[in-house]
């Protein structure tokens, strides 16, 4: 399989539980390399934007609200198959419903405080990816 490049969310919930160092652990076991790293607070414009996708959700509000609710860690992560690797690392949306040892069994409140993000495509994460990192930032 092809190494791809796949982007990536510490959400408010993990950053105020200071979770970074635990998911970043789970993220590396997995075999993902973190080759771009920073933590933000994201603006509502950002955050809109991000999640424009969602617009006409009835959960859009509530999302905006707590994406900029407190800081975020974007990333970017290399690997094999990244795309779906992660997102296998990090478990269904409803953490009711993630296997176990995925992020969001282990660490999720709730289907909207879910603790981490990731792209659904290789064609998502690179726009994603261009949100928030400029190539000098992606040190593979
Ligand atoms: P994420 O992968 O960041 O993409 C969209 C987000 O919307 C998703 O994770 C959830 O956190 C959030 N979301 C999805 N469904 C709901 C819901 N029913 N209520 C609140 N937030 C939701």
């Amino acid at each position: 399989m092809a190494i791809e490049r796949t982007f990536s969310i510490l959400k408010p919930d993990a950053t105020e539980r200071n979770l970074t160092g635990a998911i970043n652990a789970l993220i590396e076991k997995a075999g993902l390399r973190i080759v771009a790293q920073k933590r933000i607070r994201m603006t509502r414009e950002q955050a809109e934007t991000f999640y424009g996708v969602h617009k006409a959700r009835p959960f859009f509000g509530e999302l905006v609200d707590f994406m900029t609710s407190g800081p975020v860690v974007v990333q970017v992560l290399e690997g094999e198959g990244a795309v779906l690797k992660y997102r296998d690392v990090m478990g269904a949306t409803d953490p009711s419903k993630a296997a176990d040892g995925t992020i969001r069994k282990l660490h999720a409140k709730s289907i909207g405080e879910n603790s981490v993000h990731g792209s659904d495509a290789a064609e998502t994460a690179a726009i994603e990816i261009a949100q928030f990192f400029s190539g000098n930032e992606i040190v593979g």
